[in-house]
């Protein structure tokens, strides 16, 4: 598709081969580690050809190799983030391009940062074979360096620490930002959903999405009372104070800037807007306004 046949036709092998490597070692993180071992850089010496770049399956990467995703997965992971026209993607480490190609094809402005040189030529021939290249973009930067705010959409195939970095900068997006991952997790960050590519896919066809969410912690004032929130990343808990009771939040929930929890028999659904949460209180004596301000 990209015109990399023979990195794509290795991929398969070679991802199973990386498998089988975690599965023994029962270290995942380490089958897409940057060390790699010396005989692997001689052979992306050996197989560098004298005409156009052609990437090696395993070559080395700043802080992760490449390894390609498979198109299937690729394929699934926009559909998870719900990717629009509307959206502008980065993927973190872009390697030959295919997220965002992927994405451009589907009318996405979209950037990938990428630290080998080549990549980036490789990803910016691609897309101009694919006729995307007014929205696939790409940049040769380090992706620790990289400011991701404007992103809508950010996808990653990295390393579960390498993700665990990114994880505080992630956090601080506008709610709302989705977040796909392949394979690898963000720690105790609990993922929004979880999905397989399906179909022939044999290896790392996982992927995991997060919703950045709206922060709500501390005390807000309602209008008979408080409410106090203690969050851990998209899961709430805490109490709702109404005149003298007092009912412990459960089933507290935010999906980017939505939330909803139950406290007694009521259960909120709100649109939190920085200081102010609007929305709706539904108890046995019916549906009535809700509001609560920050302070
Ligand atoms: C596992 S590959 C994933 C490629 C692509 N995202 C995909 O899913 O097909 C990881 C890529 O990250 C790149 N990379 C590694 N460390 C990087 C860094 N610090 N900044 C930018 N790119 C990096 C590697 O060169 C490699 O192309």
């Amino acid at each position: 598709m990209f015109g990399i046949v023979s990195a794509r036709r290795s991929a398969g092998a070679f991802g199973l081969s990386l498998s089988l490597a975690v599965a023994a070692m029962g270290v995942g993180a380490f089958s897409l580690s940057a060390g790699l071992s010396t005989p692997a850089r001689a052979q992306d010496a050996k197989q560098e050809p004298k005409g156009e770049y052609q990437p090696t399956v395993g070559q080395r990467g700043k802080d992760v190799v490449w390894v390609p995703s498979p198109q299937a997965l690729v394929d699934r992971m926009l559909e998870m983030a719900k990717a629009t026209p509307k959206d502008f993607l980065m993927d973190l480490g872009s390697g030959d391009g295919r997220t965002v190609i992927t994405a451009a094809k589907r009318g996405l402005n979209a950037l990938g940062i990428e630290y080998n040189p080549d990549m980036v030529e490789l990803s910016r021939r691609a897309a101009e074979k694919e006729g995307v290249s007014d929205k696939a973009k790409f940049e040769k930067a380090d992706l620790f360096e990289t400011d991701f705010s404007k992103a809508d959409v950010i996808t990653m195939f990295l390393l579960p620490d390498i993700n665990r970095r990114l994880r505080p900068k992630i956090l601080d997006l506008r709610p709302g930002v989705r977040v796909v991952s392949n394979t690898f997790d963000m720690g105790d960050w609990t993922p929004d959903q979880v999905a397989d590519a399906g179909g022939d896919c044999t290896s790392y066809c996982r992927a995991l999405l997060w919703i950045v969410p709206a922060k709500v912690e501390g005390k807000w004032k309602t209008a008979d009372g408080e409410v106090t929130f203690e969050q851990k990343y998209q899961m709430v808990t805490g109490s709702v104070r109404a005149g003298s009771g007092v009912d412990a939040i459960s089933q507290g929930k935010i999906t980017g800037d939505q939330i909803v929890f139950t406290a007694g028999a009521v259960v909120y659904t709100g649109k939190i807007s920085g200081s102010a949460i609007e929305g709706v209180a539904k108890g046995p004596s019916g549906e009535k306004p809700f509001r609560a301000t920050k302070g």
